[in-house]
């Protein structure tokens, strides 16, 4: 079976982008074996003078970080599921692809410029934004950072898809737009 990782980012109990992605996984996992990294609880330090200055450029990297970066590059898809926040997603999120992009695991240069070097084909991001923000807008700041790590470590073709002004909308045409938004994803996940 083919391998897919979910790297989810999602913060509430209630969270509307983790409705979202629950209906994908379920969809997704009839084809894949789905493995699920929760942001929130790995156990990684931002990188900053001190993880990468005196850590990273030393050569001490966290095993995990090592082990988290092959998996993500091992596998055949990837979904990302986060909540829109400040016109972008949260910076936990970041510091996640900070610390997994690894010279020569996720990436690696070809002496003129830097080389993808992930087996993925192809992307899902998920997300939910507050105000009614299209995807494309240059007000997003989410998913066009996907497709430039997409094309920094080589994960191919990246899917947006996004319920917005849902900080806007009635209970009831919320309702709707996260059902409209759900059958969205489930059908870009059969042909996933
Ligand atoms: C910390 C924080 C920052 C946010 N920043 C923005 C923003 O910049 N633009 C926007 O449209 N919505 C923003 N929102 C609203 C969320 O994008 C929106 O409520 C989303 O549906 C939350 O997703 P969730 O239900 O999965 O948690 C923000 C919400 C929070 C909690």
């Amino acid at each position: 079976m083919k391998k897919l990782v979910v790297i989810d980012s999602c913060m509430r109990a209630e969270s509307r982008t983790k409705k979202i992605l629950d209906a994908a996984v379920a969809e997704l996992s009839k084809r894949y074996e789905v493995e699920i990294i929760d942001v929130n609880s790995i156990d990684l330090p931002p990188l900053n003078k001190a993880t990468y200055v005196d850590q990273r450029e030393n050569g001490n990297i966290p095993s995990l970080a090592v082990e988290l970066a092959r998996k993500v590059a091992a596998c055949d898809r990837l979904v990302v599921a986060a909540p829109f926040w400040d016109m972008s997603f949260p910076a936990i999120l970041k510091s996640f692809f900070e610390n997994i992009s690894l010279f020569d695991i996720t990436f690696t240069d070809d002496g003129t410029t830097c080389v993808g070097l992930c087996k993925c084909e192809k992307v899902l991001f998920i997300t939910t934004r507050g105000m009614d923000i299209k995807t494309g807008d240059p007000l997003d700041q989410g998913s066009p950072y996907l497709s430039a790590l997409s094309f920094l470590w080589g994960l191919g073709e990246v899917i947006t898809v996004a319920a917005t002004n849902m900080d806007y909308l009635s209970p009831d045409e919320l309702t709707l737009r996260l059902e409209s938004t759900i059958a969205e994803a489930v059908k870009v996940c059969e042909e996933f």
